[in-house]
């Protein structure tokens, strides 16, 4: 384990972890204008928060993560800033995909294939492929994903299912892209903004919601640490009475 996870442990109980946490990583255009630089500049050095997120997890042993790397409104941003986050994926991936493998890190695409360039299709196949037989942290990357679009999917699939079996919430489920997947016990959001944005809309049901002040490129490994002590403290009963503890 490296130092700086070992720097959260004070205060966290390793047996009461979320198992899967998604993240909503906000804020990377406010990092780079109060900086006075350009918009894309944040997007980097939000790669750099992307990196320590994934090693603490792993290291952590949180079983799941997803992150909302590239929503389907995020087409309607300049082509050149859709460019870069497209070329900074394959970056991401040709200089990471080794070490995340070697971590162990099975990694999974939530969202359409369409619109995506091929070549960024191919770095992210290439990466599931690699990785597919890895069976520790499970990273999911949300990329050209829409929640209500993924329920608009579902239904398709479903109505063209023969035999059709009765409509349960555990047939729906296992039709959504995150069909092997548990829901996400905790969800974060940086840059103080409280909004879903059209993310993970059926699974964040019974989620626990946790808004972080900081901006996604600030958001390291104390971060991670203080979001996950906020959690903790958190009582989850889904509903009932009594508290359920993870
Ligand atoms: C939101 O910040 C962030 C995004 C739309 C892109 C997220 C991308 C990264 C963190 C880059 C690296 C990702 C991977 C997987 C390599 P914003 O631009 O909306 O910020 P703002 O609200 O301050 O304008």
């Amino acid at each position: 384990m490296s130092r700086k996870t070992k720097l959260i442990l004070p205060g966290l109980d390793r047996q009461r972890l979320p198992r899967h946490v998604a993240i909503i990583m906000d804020g990377n255009g406010r990092w780079a204008k109060r900086r006075g630089r350009p918009r894309v500049a944040g997007h980097r050095e939000g790669m750099n928060s992307v990196r320590s997120v994934i090693r603490t997890c792993g290291e952590l042993g949180i079983p799941h993560l997803t992150l909302y790397a590239f929503s389907t409104e995020n087409w309607r941003r300049p082509v050149r800033e859709i460019r870069f986050l497209m070329n900074l994926l394959i970056e991401f991936l040709n200089r990471e995909l080794d070490e995340l493998h070697c971590q162990g890190v099975r990694i999974r695409m939530l969202g359409g294939r369409e619109r995506i360039p091929a070549r960024v299709l191919a770095s992210i196949d290439q990466a599931i492929t690699q990785t597919r037989r890895n069976r520790g942290l499970q990273l999911n990357l949300a990329f050209n994903y829409g929640g209500r679009r993924e329920l608009l999917d579902a239904v398709g699939a479903y109505v063209n299912l023969r035999p059709r079996p009765a409509l349960t919430e555990e047939v729906f489920s296992r039709l959504l892209y995150t069909a092997e997947l548990p829901d996400p016990d905790l969800l974060v959001r940086t840059s103080g903004e409280y909004r879903l944005s059209n993310f993970l809309l059926w699974q964040l049901a019974y989620a626990e919601i946790v808004v972080s002040p900081v901006l996604w490129p600030d958001f390291r490994e104390r971060e991670l640490g203080q979001v996950l002590r906020e959690y903790q403290k958190r009582e989850r009963r889904f509903g009932g009475v009594k508290s359920v503890h993870a």
